[in-house]
């Protein structure tokens, strides 16, 4: 029998999951999942590195991976885990550190624009090393495909400098993981301020659509959504607010963005918002309540992700291993 490649992907279990993570990660993960064995993962440790409330992370845990099955991910297809359940990821995280220099993370962007406020100084260790922990996740399974949204390219460069950096100094051990970006719905920005991404840790409730928001808070939002001057629909680089619309429409319907536009030739914006809001809502609703079935029923969940993290553990062991060869350790 073929053996099929592997997938691995993950999302932190921080904030409310969003029409972002839908298009941008889980959608995607859904339809591949027939072709390759998957690894899906709720990236607790990823989400420590900034200050969370320990009650809020449990229920946020649970909601994560509700969200997962409700989306259609299918857990005789796809392990789904908790990240701190599996301490391998902790274990090669600490050994890449060993390769990973202070430089790159320095660059990374992800650190530059979550520190820009409060400053580097002050941010966690964990936080800066973030990018590592990651790599760790994904070259642990030997993963081939990591399916995620555009705002991962540099972590994704960064996993193959470092897999590549160990291969050459200890001898061929991990695999060189490729990131699967989406050709639409990669990076859905903020409804209320189309130049930002759309964020789960946004305080305001308006830039984003969440799984979990029931029809009327979605027509409210994507009613209120910020919109360009001048009043015709399309696509362009001065026009980032209809640009996004038509994006998130496309990545929810499967309609191209100029079949969209014509669509709307000649109508106003209050039309597209109308329209955009019912794909948005019909898209999600199967979603939204087949998670809040699955969260009245904690303890199922909970047995999931313990039988997930079994099956994950077994498989993180040979690369685990080798690593730990390579280096000298066993
Ligand atoms: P995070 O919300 O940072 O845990 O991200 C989980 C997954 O969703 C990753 O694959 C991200 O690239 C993707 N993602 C997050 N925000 C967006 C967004 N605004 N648009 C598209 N994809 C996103
Ligand atoms: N850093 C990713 C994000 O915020 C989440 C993540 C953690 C991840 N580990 C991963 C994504 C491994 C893909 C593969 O979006």
């Amino acid at each position: 029998m073929e053996t099929k490649q592997r997938v691995f992907s993950g999302i932190q279990p921080s904030g409310n999951l969003h029409v972002g993570n839908y298009v941008g990660a889980l959608k995607n993960w859904v339809a591949m999942q027939d072709d390759y064995e998957n690894y899906f993962c709720i990236v607790d440790l990823h989400a420590i590195t900034v200050p969370q409330d320990p009650k809020v992370l449990r229920q946020k845990i649970r909601e994560v991976a509700a969200i997962y099955l409700a989306s259609g991910l299918d857990p005789e297809k796809c392990v789904i885990f908790r990240q701190s359940k599996v301490s391998g990821h902790a274990e090669l995280c600490w050994l890449l550190n060993s390769v990973a220099r202070f430089g790159e993370l320095s660059r990374m962007t992800q650190f530059k624009d979550k520190t820009s406020k409060g400053g580097a100084e002050s941010a966690s260790a964990g936080l800066f090393d973030y990018p590592v922990l990651q790599a760790a996740d994904v070259l642990l399974y030997n993963a081939h495909l990591v399916p995620v949204g555009e705002d991962q390219r540099q972590h994704l460069e960064l996993m193959r400098t470092l897999a590549r950096r160990f291969n050459h100094l200890y001898g061929e051990t991990f695999v060189v993981p490729e990131a699967l970006i989406p050709p639409t719905g990669a990076r859905v920005m903020s409804l209320d301020a189309p130049e930002e991404k759309m964020s789960k840790s946004s305080p305001r409730p308006g830039s984003y659509v969440a799984i979990l928001d029931d029809p009327d808070s979605i027509r409210k939002k994507i009613r209120r959504a910020k919109t360009d001057s001048g009043t015709e629909i399309e696509a362009s680089p001065d026009k980032p607010a209809i640009t996004n619309l038509l994006d998130l429409y496309s990545a929810m319907s499967g309609e191209t963005v100029s079949g969209i536009e014509a669509h709307y030739e000649g109508r106003g914006y209050g039309d597209l918002k109308k329209e955009l809001a019912e794909v948005v809502i019909e898209g999600l609703a199967p979603v939204r309540e087949r998670a809040l079935e699955l969260l009245d029923d904690p303890a199922e969940l909970d047995r999931l992700l313990d039988s997930g993290a079994r099956r994950a553990r077994e498989a993180a062991q040979p690369a685990l291993e080798s690593a730990r060869t390579r280096l000298g350790l066993d």
